[in-house]
């Protein structure tokens, strides 16, 4: 073909065609099966050789088609054979491979080669430290050999490694080890094989120096499994919390949804470059190192929790997602909010459920709120994509681990649980999608939720108002609801809106009963009698609900609630709204100096109680005395000033500290007297003690700075010495240099803890951040390979508002320049920069055209990667 004519040469440069839109309802299944796969690699760090061999054979309940399409990324097919001989029966369409198949059942093999070390978007096989290891969900296997590579073609796989023994010493696949050997020249070989057919997205291999940390647990109905944490020599002695974490999630399963393991061995190995968390492969989880590798040196408290939580929604995914598996991607949240929800039960059980759940709702306003209410929202079942790493999201994780919360809570804990067993065995091997979860939930737990089914269609944060009216003996409750449009869904309807109310009695402090109201249209009434008195409304208690309350509540009810409210997040929630109210009220200019002053005066109030209350746990106080970010005060305005909100919420905190500094400096030292270890009142106290710095470090910081310093020295764990640093982090005086000084040497060659270093200076409420992060990104610590260091520096830097927010652009230039340099390296961590930016419709109109300046340019670069061009296509669009 002339390729003058199709290249447009001589005319304007052809304008690259955008990558294509994948829509929900174009869903067809595949017209193949591929009942097995067996796979053979000759393993090299910068040459590695795949044979797949696939059996297929026509899928009788799909459309027939005598081509087999077998998607590729990148690859180039060294051979085709077809049952046997060397076939040319095949043509590449883009990356993709097609055959041609005469019969209804063929055996089809394929050569290709490929080059991990080459491979730095650490999607499919790629080299990390000189070990190999894979990451396939979602479309990395296509970078590994031609395969459908979609989640509904279930397949059986047989595995064949060999490769330099010195350099692989460990093999490992999914399944079992059904053989291995030693073969010329130093090499050796093993073979595994998975029993279970699973799709693509779930293989995986590692190779490499590795040792393991080993150990069993027996099921209930008594098979005994082997457990190993496979990581570098020199990071074993840091595996023992997440054995502890793996052993006990496999337990709470079988407790809490009657769920055994399966297999005779589960893996665990750790891996430094890594773009995620970490990946529930079957029997062969792979984790970024972050969340394996602790103790109490270098790891912090909130290290250890994220730890187990991570190791806990990996494991369940076995049941939920593993067994059970997606149609297509667009069902992501089947497997993702069920099993955010389910590792969110679980650390609750293990540790403090009040508290686990304070600090999910902090994740889901400051993280998925704003997404719901900016550029890039969408459902938590999405109806297009064009890159689907885009929708590992907020969203689809955490408000989808809502919705289903909402179901558990209508129906009660033993109903809902009939509803997951009944969903567990309807659909085992399956791949399903959300629909099928949902209508297993009606059937099982006798729900309707047929208006409920909205919450996977529709988008936006819904915003309930209340008002309390009290007339005679009875108490009016009337409730509205309103989903706010969002890109491509103008017009919304009510949702099911679950709301846990109690009422209380002013005198007594006592309230008659929760109650759980369910709003279901736009307006209703609800109505309580037998009050004499107007009685204080706590509404939306354990955050039943994932939506935004509004609703004009007096001060003196705030401070009551904070005081008397006998559900914790009820309480937590009445400090987070003083406060909002108070700084919304500055912030909006609406507030004069002396309302300024008696506002102030009931959050110092509610905090002196809550410093005082001898019945609270450390670890809840701690929570209590957490103001509420920057980030959710500036997603209760309609366009932020980022500076005036720093301002005025830094100006609280210097007021707390400086009117309560002879309480916190107790509450410090009483906590500096408590034990060490790990039990739930040596973890508040070392919360409590940083909480107590950062509000003296505004009130007062040559104190602050003092008593950090004498924290940093005296500190035994990383707890007390990274909440000692960061504060003083944030201060300008001498001792910020020395101990960040010292903190780089004393722990200089672990990657993990000079992630913090970065990041905690990446953070900091310095005028002079954005110069340091400049400075930073040229320390030779410093690269843009990996992305746990490349978050450590960027992604806390977007939240300064000095720094990203600076007046300059400066800030918003230099994600910018990231976003470009680092797209074409790892497209995929690349993205997620984009969202930061894309927040400018919400900001003062300077900023927000700086901000959109750079939005712009980055469109306009050459060539972007399919995953950056949705990005910021769309939060310009
Ligand atoms: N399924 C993994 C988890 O949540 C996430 C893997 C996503 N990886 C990716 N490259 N998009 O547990
Ligand atoms: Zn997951």
């Amino acid at each position: 073909m002339d390729i003058a004519s199709t290249t447009g040469i001589g005319d304007a440069p052809p304008e690259p065609s955008p990558p294509p839109l994948i829509r929900r309802e174009d869903y067809a299944p595949y017209p193949w099966r591929v009942p097995t796969t067996e796979l053979r690699f000759v393993l090299g760090v910068d040459k590695t050789t795949v044979q797949a061999k696939l059996k297929v054979e026509r899928n009788p309940h799909a459309n027939p088609a005598n081509v087999l399409r077998l998607n590729g990324d990148g690859l180039k097919p060294a051979g085709v054979w077809i049952d046997g001989s060397l076939a040319n029966s095949w043509e590449m369409d883009g990356d993709d491979l097609l055959i041609t198949l005469p019969g209804d059942a063929h055996e089809v093999s394929i050569d290709t080669q490929i080059d991990p070390a080459g491979n730095s978007q650490l999607m499919g096989l790629y080299a990390s430290n000189g070990m190999l290891c894979t990451q396939c969900e979602a479309e990395g296997f296509r970078r590994i050999t031609f395969f459908p590579d979609r989640p509904d073609v279930l397949s059986t796989y047989t595995v064949r490694m060999e490769g330099s023994k010195a350099d692989f010493p460990v093999l490992l696949s999914n399944g079992n080890c059904t053989a291995s050997g030693e073969g010329e020249d130093g090499s050796h070989w093993a073979e595994w094989h998975d029993p279970w057919p699973k799709p693509s997205y779930l293989f995986a291999l590692v190779a490499g120096q590795l040792v393991a940390n080993t150990d069993s647990f027996t099921t209930m109905n008594g098979r005994k499994v082997d457990l190993a944490i496979w990581v570098r020599p020199e990071d074993l002695s840091r595996t023992d919390h997440a054995m502890e974490s793996l052993k006990r999630s496999m337990q709470w399963d079988e407790q809490a949804f009657g769920r055994e393991y399966d297999l005779d061995v589960f893996n665990i190995v750790a891996v430094s470059d890594f773009n995620m968390g970490a990946m529930e492969n079957k029997s062969l989880n792979i984790f970024n190192t972050k969340y394996v590798l602790a103790d109490q040196e270098t790891a912090t408290d909130g290290d250890y929790d994220a730890i187990e939580g991570v190791i806990g929604h990996e494991y369940f995914h076995n049941w939920s997602g593993n067994r059970i598996t997606c149609r297509d991607w667009f069902q992501l949240s089947l497997k993702e909010g069920f099993t955010v929800l389910r590792d969110q039960l679980f650390s609750a059980a293990m540790g403090s459920e009040p508290v686990k759940r304070i600090e999910d709702v902090r994740v889901l306003r400051s993280v998925q709120f704003p997404e719901d209410s900016g550029p890039l929202a969408h459902p938590i079942r999405p109806d297009s994509y064009r890159e689907i790493s885009n929708f590992y999201t907020a969203t689809v994780y955490n408000k989808g681990a809502e919705v289903i919360r909402m179901m558990r809570t209508m129906a009660g804990e033993e109903r809902f649980r009939r509803g997951t067993d009944l969903y567990f065995d309807r659909h085992d091997g399956e791949a399903a999608t959300c629909e099928d979860f949902v209508t297993a939930i009606e059937d099982g737990a006798g729900l309707d939720l047929a208006d409920f089914r909205r919450w996977y269609q529709q988008a936006g944060t819904p915003k309930v108002s209340a008002k309390l009216e009290h007339v005679g003996d009875t108490a009016t409750l009337h409730l509205e609801q309103a989903v706010p449009a969002t890109p491509g869904q103008p017009d919304k309807r009510p949702m099911p809106i679950p709301l846990k109310i109690a009422l209380f009695d002013r005198k007594s402090g006592k309230h008659h009963g929760e109650q759980l109201v369910t709003l279901t249209e736009a307006q209703q009434t609800f109505s309580f009698a037998g009050f004499d008195e107007s009685p204080v409304l706590s509404i939306n208690r354990d955050f039943s609900a994932p939506v935004a309350i509004e609703r004009e509540v007096a001060d003196e009810d705030l401070v009551f609630l904070a005081a008397n409210d006998d559900d914790p997040f009820a309480r937590y929630e009445a400090m987070q709204d003083l406060v909002v109210g108070h700084l919304r009220g500055l912030l909006s200019g609406s507030v004069d100096a002396a309302k300024r002053d008696s506002g102030r005066a009931a959050i110092g109030e509610a905090f002196r109680a809550v410093i005082a209350d001898g019945e609270l746990d450390d670890l809840m106080r701690g929570e209590l005395l957490t103001l509420p970010g920057e980030t959710y005060l500036a997603e209760q305005m309609l366009v932020a000033d980022p500076a005036a909100i720093r301002a005025e919420r830094e100006g609280l905190k210097a007021w707390l500290g400086q009117s309560l500094e002879s309480d916190l400096v107790a509450m410090h030292e009483r906590a500096a007297a408590a034990p060490g270890g790990m039990s739930a009142e040596a973890k508040g106290a070392r919360k409590i003690k940083t909480s107590a710095l950062v509000f003296l470090a505004a009130g007062n910081p040559d104190l602050a700075e003092t008593m950090a310093a004498a924290q940093y020295d005296a500190a035994t764990t990383m707890t007390d010495r990274q909440g000692a640093l960061m504060v003083l982090t944030s201060l300008q005086g001498p001792q910020r240099t020395h101990k960040l000084l010292d903190f780089y040497n004393r722990f200089k060659g672990n990657a993990l803890v000079i992630d913090k270093w970065f990041a905690l200076q990446a953070s900091s409420l310095h005028p002079s951040v954005l110069e340091q992060v400049k400075a930073l990104a040229g320390h030779p610590d410093f690269t843009l390979k990996n992305p746990n260091r490349v978050r450590s520096l960027y992604m806390p830097f977007t939240g300064t508002a000095q720094g990203f927010h600076a007046a300059s652009g400066g800030g918003y230039k230099m994600i910018a320049d990231l976003i470009l340099e680092l797209d074409p390296i790892n497209p995929q961590t690349a993205a997620r920069f984009v969202s930061p930016l894309g927040r400018w419709r919400r900001i003062e109109p300077e900023r927000s055209a700086l901000m959109k300046g750079e939005l712009e340019r980055i469109a306009a670069a050459p060539k972007l990667s399919r995953d950056t061009y949705e990005q910021v296509t769309r939060s310009l669009g």
